[in-house]
């Protein structure tokens, strides 16, 4: 059982400001979710990576809120002291701020305590609205897998100068609306170190560098049960002494700034 006080939203900023990495996993049941809290993962991201690693999809794109709201009481009742963020599936917000609002505040019921939503620049006055109303916002910039039709596949994003002009601008806009923590999905590590140093908020890379304030992964890559995992992950599970000992090797990595390794993981 884990003993650590809970990690709460000033507790992120306090490891933020101190340069301490933040450690995030994907985690969608309760079972999972004592094992990464006692292993000292700070935040737990329920995903809609569910999609594909739990129900076996092509893309997030058919999650639902019900899948969402599920997988996030799930975790909560197995989580102690991390702190926990929902996506908002593809659907739950393009709609009107409204509509977001109350699909937010279902993932909040369930157990969230932080929700996560995907895109910039029409996002922003949605994401104003939900922090103006109390709920916490991580929003999720570079390759964003909800619109992966839209974007042509899976491809790394902010290459040439004008799309990472347009990514920092949007980053800041998000931060100023009131994003507390930001998910900067493959792109280049060298735009993310700068777009990290450029925003007071935590940026947590993946497939970005290690120049980024903390990192995720999706479990099922770190536990080596997907089976062509992204370039970007590691198998930390191959060789640990089991599931929990991988999980804190994964953090232990992340904290010293061993994971990613640039040349390895990184664009
Ligand atoms: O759904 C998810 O797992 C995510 C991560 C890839 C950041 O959004």
């Amino acid at each position: 059982m884990s003993d650590r006080k809970p990690v709460t939203l000033h507790r992120l900023r306090e490891l933020h400001a101190s340069g301490e990495k933040i450690a995030v996993l994907t985690c969608y049941d309760a079972s999972f979710a004592q094992v990464l809290d006692r292993a000292g993962v700070d935040v737990l991201l329920v995903g809609d990576s569910l999609g594909m690693v739990l129900q076996g999809h092509a893309s997030t794109v058919p999650v639902s809120i019900e899948d969402m709201v599920y997988h996030t009481a799930a975790v909560a009742r197995g989580n102690r002291s991390a702190w926990i963020i929902a996506d908002m599936p593809f659907g739950s917000y393009q709609e009107s701020a409204e509509s977001a609002l109350r699909h937010a505040v279902r993932l909040i019921q369930a157990g969230a305590q932080m929700v996560k939503l995907e895109g910039g620049g029409w996002t922003t006055p949605t994401v104003r609205f939900l922090v103006e109303r109390g709920i916490p916002v991580c929003a999720h910039l570079g390759f964003t897998p909800q619109t992966v039709y839209a974007l042509g596949g899976y491809r790394v994003q902010g290459r040439d100068e004008s799309a990472a002009h347009r990514l920092q601008a949007q980053a800041a806009e998000l931060a100023e609306a009131g994003a507390a923590m930001l998910v900067l999905e493959m792109v280049p590590a060298t735009l993310a170190r700068e777009l990290t140093a450029s925003i007071p908020i935590p940026v947590i890379g993946i497939g970005a560098g290690v120049g980024c304030s903390g990192q995720v992964l999706v479990l099922h890559d770190v536990l080596g049960v997907t089976r062509n995992a992204p370039r970007f992950a590691r198998n930390y599970l191959q060789d640990a002494a089991g599931v929990e000992d991988a999980v804190r090797r994964y953090v232990g990595d992340v904290k010293a700034g061993r994971f990613p390794d640039d040349a390895l993981h990184s664009f």
